[in-house]
């Protein structure tokens, strides 16, 4: 049985005395839904330690949005994976699209980062996803296949076993429009075949997640599919009733 993920990406918003409101929001929430579904929140930086505290004994995980290539040393402004998982991180997010787009994240920086990840005990939640000239030109699964090829295919079976996707079509990210189930679905189950290419009978336990613009009102009909493990959430994981609604996607 794979897990059931619901992931929530802040990004770059709330200020700290706000993150630690809504973790509690969320935290207070919980208990209304499944315990069959993992919730996760990944809030700025600033903000991992105090969530932590008000994450506890809540069975919410926490999560950064991203960490360094490298270990530690004169790297400034950089934060390493030892760091946050210092503070209680279990998860990282690599690879976000937004990091791709704004920040030249390679595949080689990806590498590194998904190395350090693991050498700090943190499973990755390793987002890949095409944009909207990619899929216009009928491009996507060979953009994702080429994501997952030159950074999850570099890991070991046993990393493999620590590791969360997330499809992420860059075309839907914070634009209302999102992917219609099929869509999801139909890429999703693409993703798993490419990852049993090199993983065999593991890819069907790795949990595969879809995101860009999930919201309470279209979880239910993505979730539903057989390949769709769950979302990693951004606009809809601020509000923590909007975020745990989207957690309710998988009772219906
Ligand atoms: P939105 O849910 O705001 O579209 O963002 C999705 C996302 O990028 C999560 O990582």
């Amino acid at each position: 049985m794979r897990k059931k993920i619901v992931a929530g990406n802040w990004k770059m918003n709330t200020l700290p005395a706000e993150g630690v409101e809504l973790a509690k929001g969320v935290a207070a929430g919980r208990g209304g839904v499944c315990e069959c579904v993992d919730f996760i929140v990944c809030p700025p930086f600033t903000h991992l330690s105090t969530v932590a505290e008000a994450l506890k004994g809540s069975g919410i995980a926490l999560g950064a949005q991203n960490c360094a290539a490298e270990e530690k040393g004169a790297y400034t402004g950089e934060v390493s994976a030892a760091m946050i998982a210092a503070l209680g991180c279990k998860y990282v997010i690599l690879g976000h699209s937004e990091r791709r787009q704004y920040y030249g994240e390679t595949s080689e920086t990806l590498n590194k980062k998904m190395a350090q990840a693991y050498a700090n005990g943190l499973t990755p939640i390793y987002c890949v996803g095409e944009n909207l000239d990619e899929r216009e030109a009928g491009k996507h699964f060979d953009v994702v296949k080429a994501q997952i090829e030159e950074v999850v295919y570099n890991l070991t079976a046993e990393q493999f076993k620590n590791l969360v996707i997330a499809y992420e079509p860059v075309w839907a990210i914070g634009t209302g429009k999102t992917a219609t189930a099929e869509q999801a679905q139909e890429i999703h189950a693409y993703i798993r075949k490419v990852l049993s290419a090199k993983f065999g009978a593991a890819a069907d336990e790795c949990a595969i997640l879809y995101g860009g613009s999930c919201k309470p009102s279209n979880a239910a009909e993505i979730f539903a599919k057989a390949d769709v493990d769950g979302g990693l959430i951004g606009g809809a994981a601020l509000k923590a009733e909007d975020f745990l609604a989207i957690g309710k996607g998988f009772e219906k």
